[in-house]
């Protein structure tokens, strides 16, 4: 059985939840969203826009005449730093703990709205002090610090746009980055705390940027972190303190168009090719503030919030930096593992800080049920009140125990559906309003225009399954690909006339609730991380021994999928080769060194043939038969019927990793 099978049985799951109570009073005023956005969709999103400070007000809210090129709130200026930090200070609240910062040795810092502004501010003028003007890119490859968060949102300030690279990817995969957005600054770190140890990381950027591979960077700002050596590259590299040393303190946020871009982030893409996705400052600040707000239930005053996600992923960007902090929340922020030093420490940061939000990812949710209750529940966790679900599906069994054993049977779960794309979440139950169901992540919120469709575009009716497509714009959608136009049209609005293909798999109930069921691309999912196959393939072929690969995710208990590669060897290439065994690990560290740990493939198998129709393409899910061990599909439209067989006894002869 398939991934997505599963989950299509799963579908069938007839358990159901109701409001809790205590939510009530928020969920009069959360339920009139939906009447409210089906009344007037664009009067609906001008209130929540409306939210934010403008410098200079808005007239307009979509302009769609360049479709699909949206433009949001377009007439409008905003600053979306001063969005986050100086309006709150101006309301009287700068006291406020904006972040409590955990270091993984156990460290702490606080910051409040007033404390981070004044970094920030500082900050900005350093990166102008730099020659970093409006739109310049600035390439952020950090560990999960306060400081993080200060550049991203110093570089808004400023009005350029920022390119965060998630800490583990290798040197390659920043340079390609870097090369495609032609960064001017790079702003790293001597290293950060991973599982008990300082882990540098400088050493990928020296490497990314060697000789002159990446002409356009022309300064690197280095935070302190762990105080390890560090390589300098005179003139070149700057400690970040004595930038900010050197900084005014004062600095005025400058008004800036609400399509001036924000950020790229570069995710997995059908190709080898990482796509920049671009999002831009109005209509993201509007939507990730909005969601952030309902989806959480949050109250500014008295909660304090934490999202584990790395601001290395969208998640980190839309629900710790800009969502968060433009609510005016408090959260806390950690740097490390989850089981460092001992196997509690999530539950032990939990119960420190008395955290009342929790919003994490299915595969953590199953690590902890692997490892057993008796570690959270060793913590007193009583002060959660919600609970939160991103990056894949949830199988019920973990949606359930994260009810009982996390959430006290007494905390809603929010299944949160959406992409970096997409900059916010899309489809989720609202707490309080909805009655939720273990694994669907049920309705689109209010304003949001979510279908499920046939091949022709059709929405398909309750109990049917199909393509997920979004069927009007919304105003955190992508602005485009950086650099690529027609790559943007071609992904995303050709499938389907006017409609956006989100690339999901998707089925409505008997109640017309949504079930995700996985990709329907050649785009993985490991651990609600995205990983293109083509991208590892071309890792793999582009290693000397290696004369063919073809990749596939296969289920995975912990990882939701996982990478499994066959491979073809080069025979006049391997007289070097070493064992099975051994040939296996050199290629799959090259992986790692290609593009990053997190693509590291679980298993690789030498095989002699890949399956391949007559027209040569090969047919992945009879490879993905094989590597979840189940019997193989249908085989008649190979070109040559006997591989499978050949690979299956392979198999059976036990030449895995
Ligand atoms: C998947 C992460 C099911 C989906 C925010 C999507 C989910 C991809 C869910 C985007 C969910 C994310 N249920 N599937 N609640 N959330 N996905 O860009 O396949 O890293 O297309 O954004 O993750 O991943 P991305």
């Amino acid at each position: 059985m398939s991934a997505s099978d599963a989950i299509e049985n799963l579908a069938h799951d007839s358990r159901s939840f109701e409001p809790n109570p205590e939510f009530a009073k928020t969920a009069v005023a959360t339920s009139e969203l939906y009447d409210q956005a089906s009344n007037d969709r664009m009067a609906f999103w001008k209130a929540q826009a409306e939210k934010l400070h403008w410098h200079k007000p808005f007239t307009e809210a979509l302009d769609w005449t360049y479709a699909p090129f949206a433009r949001w709130f377009a007439d409008g200026k905003l600053n979306v730093a001063y969005n986050c930090l100086d309006r709150h200070v101006e309301a009287g609240i700068g006291s406020r703990v904006a972040l409590y910062f955990e270091g993984e040795p156990g460290d702490e810092q606080v910051y409040t709205y007033s404390t981070l502004l004044a970094a920030v501010k500082k900050a900005a003028n350093a990166l102008t002090a730099l020659g970093v003007r409006q739109g310049d890119r600035v390439a952020i490859y950090l560990p999960m610090i306060p400081e993080a968060v200060i550049s991203m949102l110093a570089v808004a300030r400023i009005g350029a746009i920022h390119s965060v690279i998630f800490g583990g990817f290798s040197a390659d995969s920043i340079a390609s980055r870097i090369q495609d957005a032609h960064a001017k600054l790079v702003i790293t770190s001597d290293g950060g705390y991973r599982k008990g140890k300082a882990s540098p990381l400088k050493p990928a950027v020296d490497e990314a940027l060697r000789g002159n591979n990446c002409p356009t960077v022309e300064h690197v700002l280095v935070v302190e972190r762990t105080g390890g050596d560090v390589d300098w590259s005179e003139g070149r590299d700057i400690w970040w303190k004595d930038a900010m040393h050197a900084a005014h303190e004062e600095h005025v946020a400058e008004a800036f168009d609400a399509e001036n871009p924000l950020f790229i982030l570069y995710t997995s893409g059908t190709t080898g090719k990482p796509k920049g996705i671009l999002h831009t400052s109005g209509g993201y600040l509007t939507q990730a503030t909005y969601t952030h707000r309902n989806v959480f239930d949050l109250k500014p005053e008295t909660d304090i919030y934490w999202c584990t996600a790395d601001i290395g992923w969208i998640t980190g960007h839309s629900y710790v930096t800009y969502g968060p902090l433009a609510n005016g929340a408090t959260q806390v922020i950690y740097e490390g593992t989850p089981d460092s030093p001992h196997p509690g420490r999530w539950w032990e940061i939990i119960q420190k800080y008395g955290v009342t939000q929790l919003y994490t990812a299915p595969t953590a949710i199953r690590s902890f049920m692997k490892l057993g209750r008796a570690i959270p529940d060793a913590f007193d966790l009583r002060s959660l009140r919600l609970l939160g679900s991103v990056g894949e599906s949830i199988n019920p069994e973990a949606w359930m125990w994260y009810r009982e054993v996390i959430g006290g049977n007494r905390c809603p779960i929010v299944d949160t559906w959406w992409q970096t794309e997409t900059g916010a979440i899309m489809i989720s139950p609202l707490p309080g309003v909805t009655h939720t169901k273990p694994g669907s992540a049920q309705v689109a919120l209010p304003g949001i225009n979510a279908q499920v469709v046939d091949d022709e575009g059709n929405p398909v009716g309750n109990d049917h399954g199909g393509y997920l497509t979004v069927a009007e714009p919304w105003p955190s959608m992508l602005r485009g690909i950086w650099g690529d136009d027609e790559r943007y049209v071609d992904t995303y609005w050709s499938r389907f006339d006017g409609q956006y293909f989100a690339g999901d798999g998707a089925k409505r109930d008997e109640d017309g609730d949504i079930w995700l069921l996985g990709r329907v691309d050649d785009v993985m999912n490991v651990s609600g991380h995205r990983l293109s196959t083509t991208e590892i393939e071309s890792a793999l072929v582009s290693h000397h021994w290696v004369a063919e690969a073809a990749v596939v995710g296969a289920k995975d208990e912990l990882t939701g999928q996982a990478v499994v590669a066959f491979v073809i060897l080069r025979q006049d290439e391997i007289a070097d080769a070493p064992n099975e065994a051994d040939l296996a690990k050199v290629l799959r560290d090259h992986v790692a060194k290609q593009i990053g740990p997190i693509a590291k493939p679980r298993q690789i198998l030498v095989v002699s043939e890949l399956p391949k129709t007559r027209s040569g393409k090969i047919m992945r899910r009879l490879l993905r038969d094989v590597a979840e061990d189940r019997p193989i599909g249908d085989v008649t439209t190979l070109a040559d019927s006997g591989v499978m067989g050949a690979i299956g006894n392979k198999i059976a002869g036990g030449a895995t990793d």
